[in-house]
């Protein structure tokens, strides 16, 4: 195996999954240094930043979107993902994004390649035309792409899902069309818009889109171990492995993945070294984001953090109701100093 974006070579092809509310920099950093080897931004709206570089806004008071945009040299190589339903926007956003001239910008460098959302099925995304609705107007999305390819001088890949709904399975005459208009490598979410998140994927759909194009497919979709991961390529064909909720709590999983790819051993961490990277976790939010922001945001990685922990049920309690970072570092250290045993 192995891909190759830009001039980025990725030996395994494992992706983190682009999570809206989870993958922020701490996180992508964590992935990589664990073995993941190209991460995703969470969503920028391409509209939202073109309405913003107008405005009349002072940087300093910028709004998420120039954070979400935000690429540091030390977790390259990553990809900036943007939404949008119409060509022109999402062209120009993916330009600024490539040239930082974006307001508020503080990226190190341009992305490896700007991504194009065509799979989140959230209605107050899909109700404007974006997300998995580009599903449904597949001429459109092909503009998209051929607009964004046009605008900028990075790959443009994209992330599709199989289709619509059951009777609009359409993802690989999609990717075949992608192609066409530039894109460099199609990431698919083996379900439907209609499945949302349900458990279930379909790897037939995988195989078909990655026999009906000759560039990069990457399959996603349920992969919570490193069997799962290589049974999708076994099953499939694809050229490497997306993972989203599997990582959350459990960035290991990328080192889990490598191993069985590369034959090697991969010993699972112990709950202390578990721990230790929840607080790691938990204090490098703050520094990026403060103690208030980061300490509330941090609070779902750090319960996701305890699962698998034999009576951890009243952990997870505290987490949540905790007032401050201290607090959690305490639930972490009064669990390390019980020697809190995992599962099984
Ligand atoms: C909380 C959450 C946020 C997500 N945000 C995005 C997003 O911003 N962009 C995107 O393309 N997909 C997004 N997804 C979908 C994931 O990238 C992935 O396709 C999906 O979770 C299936 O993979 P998994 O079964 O490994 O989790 C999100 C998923 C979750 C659970």
């Amino acid at each position: 195996m192995g891909i190759k974006i830009g001039n980025f070579n990725l030996e395994h092809g494992l992706f983190l999954a682009p999570m809206a509310g989870v993958t922020d920099k701490t996180f992508r950093q964590l992935c990589k240094r664990m073995g993941a080897e190209f991460t995703v931004s969470e969503m920028v709206c391409a509209k939202a930043m073109c309405y913003e570089q107008k405005s009349k806004k002072k940087t300093s008071e910028l709004s998420a979107t120039a954070i979400l945009a935000n690429v540091s040299y030390n977790e390259m190589p990553m990809a900036v993902q943007i939404f949008g339903s119409e060509p022109s926007y999402m062209a120009e956003a993916a330009k600024m994004i490539e040239d930082r001239s974006y307001k508020g910008c503080v990226a190190d460098c341009p992305p490896a390649s700007i991504d194009i959302n065509m799979g989140c099925p959230v209605r107050k995304i899909t109700s404007n035309g974006e997300g998995s609705a580009l599903m449904k107007s597949p001429e459109l999305a092909e503009e998209i792409v051929r607009a964004v390819v046009r605008a900028i001088n990075i790959p443009v890949t994209v992330k599709i899902r199989s289709g619509w709904d059951k009777s609009n399975i359409n993802a690989p005459e999609l990717a075949k069309r992608l192609e066409a208009a530039g894109a460099s490598l199609i990431c698919i979410h083996a379900r439907t818009k209609e499945q949302m998140y349900t458990p279930g994927i379909d790897l037939s759909i995988i195989e078909k889109t990655k026999n009906s194009v000759s560039i990069p497919v990457i399959g996603n979709g349920d992969i919570y171990s490193a069997h799962d991961a290589v049974n999708m390529i076994k099953n499939t064909g694809c050229d490497g492995v997306m993972v989203g909720r599997g990582s959350q709590g459990n960035p290991w999983i990328f080192s889990e993945i490598s191993a069985l790819l590369s034959g090697e051993e991969f010993v699972l961490p112990t709950a202390e070294q578990r721990f230790s990277t929840a607080i790691w976790q938990l204090e490098q939010m703050i520094i990026e984001k403060g103690e208030r922001v980061g300490t509330a945001e941090a609070k779902k990685h750090m319960s996701w953090y305890t699962a698998g922990i034999r009576d951890s049920a009243q952990a997870r309690r505290e987490i949540m109701q905790a007032s401050s970072s201290e607090q959690i570092k305490e639930i972490f250290y009064a669990l390390i100093e019980n020697n809190a045993p995992l599962e099984n």
